[in-house]
């Protein structure tokens, strides 16, 4: 019996038609601990974890809580609430036309929604403590990704809790952000509270956590102490192969390819939008991968935004390869050979109730007209061949893609813009939720498209992925375009110190 432990889960399995979710998963979480839980998109985790909390019944194994010797009956995520287990998803599942305080309060039996000035005072308090830049009485719709990922937090730790699982909670949160978030993991662990903790970043499994559990295609691979586990092992525990490492991928010939004095591709001018960046110039060559960095709220997006006429543009000049154009929304770009991958997937990408296969074509439909749809054969060839590419593990192209795991539904989206064969492609933040051995995947694919040809702007939170695959970088402060940097200026070092800036 392993002492302080919490939760053991022995032998859990879960099947859905064509698919082993889980196979006989051990888990074993202590009080005071903070718990990994690490693998492939597909892997299992989410599937783990909602098992654990009543999401889904299980179809073998059993669950024991604290001492006792009698498995626990979790058969809703109420009981699970009820028994001291709290969870963030992965999709943040708040309602975001409510207002923060009642997101944070909603559905809670053990204290009704009757009093609501109590109620906001409350969520004022709670916001205030864990410092998250929201008011009580906003909508949560209004919040940023990042802010409303805070309060699904703010809403599961507020509840008396002895374990709380977090599940990719830091994939749309920045770096100050993260820090936050770990001083409040930290101070929860002190009080004895357990927590399993999914991400897709090594860095910060290394920095918070205690044990590491590796599964991998549904099975357990083991459970470690992070001690013992060098990162070069943990990864290729969780491919099941060697990892020849994550060394530089971008070559000589892959700068040196771009020619800065050809016309550009797309060349903005004093480009001005409505959602509170400055007037940008921008221009992207031939060949070029370049990149827009800063803190999340600098700017970044809305200035690809512009770019593709998501957001409305209301002054400056815009050309394609030399040609006055104007692009006023997204069909515009479209029709000019510029795609976006967004930021907010769930919001912008996902279509839930289609089929993978439907999903990746639409944006190619979308070209093509909506009258001249594909054969189905046709389609089938195009979903395949994409499947295969970048991996995506689904039981079929005809599964709807609401059932995929969250790291496959991106690869989805990804796949969809990819077909749609852009002369321009905007990437915002296209590994968020990936695995690390996709992601260098899609690291060379994007380098590939730039050998072949095409123009492609790339946003990430992860500097190193984005020293690994621009030759240029655009800084942004402050809704400003701060600096642009290439060459030996593409470091770690002087990229933050570009972000902060210098004391003024
Ligand atoms: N509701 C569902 N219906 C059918 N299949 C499902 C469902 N939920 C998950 N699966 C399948 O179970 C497997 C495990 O998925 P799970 O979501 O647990 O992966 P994960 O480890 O969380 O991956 P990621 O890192 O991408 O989030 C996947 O093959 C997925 O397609
Ligand atoms: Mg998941």
């Amino acid at each position: 019996m392993d002492q302080n432990a919490i939760l053991k889960m022995r032998g859990i399995c879960k099947y859905f038609p064509g698919v082993r979710a889980l196979e006989g998963v051990d888990f074993t979480l202590r009080s005071g601990e903070i718990h990994a839980l690490m693998g492939e998109n597909g892997a299992g985790k989410s599937t783990l974890i909602k098992v654990l909390t009543g999401v889904y019944p299980k179809d073998g194994g059993e669950i024991f809580l604290g001492e006792a010797t009698n498995p626990a009956h979790i058969r809703s995520p109420q009981d699970a609430q009820n028994l001291g287990i709290s969870t963030v998803y992965q999709e943040i599942t708040l309602c975001p036309n409510l207002t923060v305080a009642e997101n944070m309060f909603i559905g809670r039996s053990s204290k009704p929604l009757t009093n609501w000035k109590y109620m906001n005072a409350k969520a004022t308090e709670i916001l205030q403590k864990l410092d998250i830049p929201a008011k009580a009485k906003q909508q949560l719709g209004s919040c940023s990704i990042a802010v409303q990922q805070m309060i699904a937090i703010a809403r599961a730790v507020d509840m008396e809790c002895k374990v709380l699982i977090l599940d990719e909670p830091t994939s749309s949160l920045d770096e100050q952000e993260v820090a936050k978030l770990f001083t409040l993991m930290r101070n929860l662990k002190e009080k004895g509270v357990g927590i399993i903790f999914v991400t897709h970043f090594l860095e910060q499994v290394y920095e918070v956590c205690d044990r590491i559990t590796v599964l991998r295609d549904g099975q357990l691979v083991g459970e470690y102490v992070i001690e013992d586990l060098p990162r070069v092992q943990l990864v290729s525990k969780m491919l099941g192969k060697d990892f020849d490492d994550m060394a530089e991928i971008k070559s000589e010939e892959d700068t040196n390819r771009i020619d800065y004095n050809s016309t550009p591709v797309y060349e903005a001018k004093a480009l001005t939008g409505t959602t509170g960046i400055k007037p940008f110039d921008f221009a992207i060559h031939e060949g070029e991968v370049n990149g827009f960095t800063g803190l999340l709220g600098s700017g970044r997006s809305e200035c690809v935004r512009a770019i593709y006429g998501a957001d409305r543009v209301i002054d400056g000049t815009v050309r394609i390869n030399g040609e006055n154009v104007r692009i006023r929304k997204p069909l515009d770009a479209m029709r000019n050979g510029i795609c976006y991958l967004p930021e907010d997937r769930k919001r912008d990408g996902i279509v839930g109730d289609l089929s993978v296969r439907d999903n990746i074509i639409l944006a190619l439909q979308v070209m093509k007209g909506f009258f001249r749809p594909f054969s189905r054969a046709q389609a089938e060839a195009f979903a395949d061949e994409y499947i295969k590419l970048l991996n995506i593990k689904t039981a079929s192209s005809n599964t709807p893609i609401k059932s995929l795991s969250g790291g496959n539904q991106q690869k989805v989206i990804l796949a969809r813009w990819l077909l749609a064969n852009p002369v321009y492609l905007i990437l915002d933040e296209p590994t968020r939720g990936i695995d690390i051995g996709t992601k260098v995947e899609i690291q060379k694919l994007v380098l590939k498209l730039a050998a072949e040809g095409k123009s492609v702007t790339f946003i990430s939170s992860e500097l190193d992925e984005m020293i690994r695959t621009c030759s240029r970088l655009i800084v942004m402060r402050d809704g400003k375009v701060v600096g642009e940097l290439k060459g030996s200026e593409l470091n770690q070092n002087t990229i933050m110190e570009t972000i902060a800036g210098g004391e003024s």
